[in-house]
């Protein structure tokens, strides 16, 4: 029998490109995965409950106090600067990474001990803390609007969390363009992730003396901003906020427009002119990143995509695996 050539109409064609593209992204995935040692699913059989345990944990802290999702997902990206994805931030003491002031200000620590103590009790010594806090980072995102990811597990939780190397690890709102590229390319990521993962920006907010860089003080305790590119409007909202002396515990909100909502207004900032910190702003005056910003202010759909990708890249920075590590059982110290 002859065999019969295969004719697709166009639209057909169009649903063989979608599937194939659907196909190709948990395979990209997967290959990320493994390159890092982490696997998807890694707890299938050992505790198949501990996803749903964190994500239940993160759900019911972050209807409780709507700041929690931001508060992860910082707290992720500190602990994987520095030493990698180990829950080095995590330990407590007077010389870890917890006890630098650039930390102070770090917080959802407790929704990390609820679900390891949930998860001791379900699952004793088996979910580490390092999983724990990335899953809880990532379901924060889709808590807050953002897109649901699936990432792999398998972290161990690092042993040593040191002051020292804070500073060296963590970006600087002062930083420029090249010192932040130069800081994320020692991390394996990209300038497009720094454009990405700065996404973050679009829930939480920050203490005045944050950004209080950007503005000058006269003699009379009057503030003027030092950048004549900060939007006029938005940098007296700033002042009025944060006036000269400002209590320390007062915040504003990373995205003045949609604070809670994870989304891509942070972009729309930008070319606003009102991204809060100068390590934003730069995103969009600087020509290497500029298209990129309004690539993500024009399709959020674009910024979801590459966000999936930047924050796989993220979560496995430099993760401890098999004997590198241990599994604790608390958060906040390491195994006896
Ligand atoms: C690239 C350079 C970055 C700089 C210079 C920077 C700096 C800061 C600073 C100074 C704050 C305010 C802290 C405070 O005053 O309480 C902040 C808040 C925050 N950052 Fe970043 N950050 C950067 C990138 C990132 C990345 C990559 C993420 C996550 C993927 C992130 C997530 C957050 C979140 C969610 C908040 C709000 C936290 C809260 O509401 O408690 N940041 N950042």
């Amino acid at each position: 029998m002859e065999p019969k050539l295969l004719i697709f109409s166009p639209s057909a064609l169009l649903h063989i490109l979608l599937i194939l593209t659907l196909f190709t992204s948990p395979f990209q995935l997967g290959v990320l995965a493994a390159s890092s040692g982490l696997l998807f699913d890694f707890y299938a059989a050992s505790c198949p409950t501990a996803e749903a345990m964190v994500k239940n944990t993160l759900r019911s802290a972050s209807t409780d106090d709507p700041t929690i999702p931001a508060k992860l997902l910082r707290l992720l990206f500190h602990d994987c600067m520095v030493e990698g994805c180990d829950g080095s931030v995590l330990l407590e003491g007077n010389e870890t990474e917890r006890s630098d002031p650039a930390n102070a200000s770090l917080g959802g620590f407790s929704v990390v001990e609820s679900a390891k103590g949930l998860l001791e009790l379900f699952c004793p010594e088996t979910v580490s803390c390092a999983d724990i806090l990335a899953l809880a980072a990532r379901d924060a995102v889709e808590f807050a609007g953002g897109p649901s990811i699936q990432i792999p597990t398998g972290r161990r939780d690092g042993r040593v969390s040191s002051v020292s190397n804070v500073r060296p690890n963590i970006v600087d709102t002062s930083f420029t363009m090249d010192e932040m590229l130069e800081l994320f390319s020692s991390k394996g990521l990209s300038l497009e992730d720094l454009v990405t993962l700065s996404g973050a920006h679009t829930i939480g907010s920050a203490h005045c003396s944050s950004f209080s860089d950007r503005f000058q003080e006269d003699s009379k305790g009057n503030l003027t901003p030092i950048d004549a590119s900060l939007d006029r409007i938005y940098a007296n909202e700033l002042i009025k906020q944060c006036p000269a002396g400002v209590d320390k515990s007062i915040t504003v909100n990373n995205d003045p427009e949609t604070s809670l909502l994870f989304d891509n207004q942070y972009y729309r900032n930008l070319i606003s002119h009102k991204g809060l910190f100068q390590s934003d702003s730069v995103l969009f005056s600087d020509g290497r990143t500029k298209a990129k910003v309004e690539e993500f202010s024009d399709s959020q759909y674009m910024f979801f995509e590459k966000w999936t990708e930047s924050f796989l890249k993220l979560s496995s920075v430099g993760v401890k695996t098999g004997d590198e590590g241990e599994v604790r059982t608390s958060c906040r110290a390491i195994n006896g």
